[in-house]
């Protein structure tokens, strides 16, 4: 049975796309099979890219069965419009050393693929022992840059979506679901 709707949606969202128990359920098994794939791992350090993974990440990194620190970065490349401009900036660094370390990248969205590609190639130069990838959503649809992801939360159509982390203006970062933006006009 699909949980109520809770907070209730505002007029500026079109519907749920994801409820909260779905998003939960996926999260327990992205969790799963990470912990397994690390077993052999001294200790993972995972690095959120703020603001838009923080929920995903709190959440997942509690599920974790194995040693784990914690680390973000803030990038920006969209400014306050909605369509990425390639142009991706560091505004905040990791604080740990990445050298011969096991490193898990934790993403809200892949869209474009500019982010996590130019963030790919800047840990990667900083030589860990290992680097992964895992967003909670994807939109394959609007790729320009090519990306792999390690772990997939969810595939999803191209459309502007909030809740879980994820924003429109730093609006609805904490709704307990991923939800649908109307259009907006431009
Ligand atoms: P990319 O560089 O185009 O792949 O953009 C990735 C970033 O854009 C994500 O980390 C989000 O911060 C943001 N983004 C892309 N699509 C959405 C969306 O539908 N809602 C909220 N943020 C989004
Ligand atoms: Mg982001």
């Amino acid at each position: 049975m699909p949980s109520a709707i809770f907070p209730p949606l505002t007029s500026d969202l079109v519907r749920v796309l994801i409820d909260a128990d779905t998003i939960q359920n996926r999260v327990d098994e992205l969790a799963k099979t990470i912990t397994e794939d690390y077993q052999n791992v001294d200790e993972l350090v995972i690095v959120g890219v703020l603001k838009g993974s923080f929920i995903f990440m709190s959440d997942l990194a509690r599920r974790l069965g194995i040693p784990h620190t914690v680390d973000f970065i803030a990038l920006s490349s969209y400014g306050n419009s909605e369509r990425s401009s390639g142009n991706v900036r560091m505004i905040m660094d990791v604080r740990e050393n990445l050298a011969g370390r096991h490193v898990l990248i934790i993403e809200d969205i892949l869209d474009s693929g500019y982010t996590l590609e130019y963030l790919i190639r800047n840990f990667e130069s900083r030589r860990p022992a290992s680097l992964k990838t895992v967003a909670l959503l994807d939109k394959p649809d609007r790729r320009i840059v090519n990306v792999e992801l390690d772990y997939l939360g969810f595939e999803i159509p191209d459309v502007w979506v909030v809740g879980y982390g994820l924003d429109y203006a730093e609006k609805y970062r904490t709704l307990p679901y991923i939800a649908e933006m109307k259009p907006v006009t431009a």
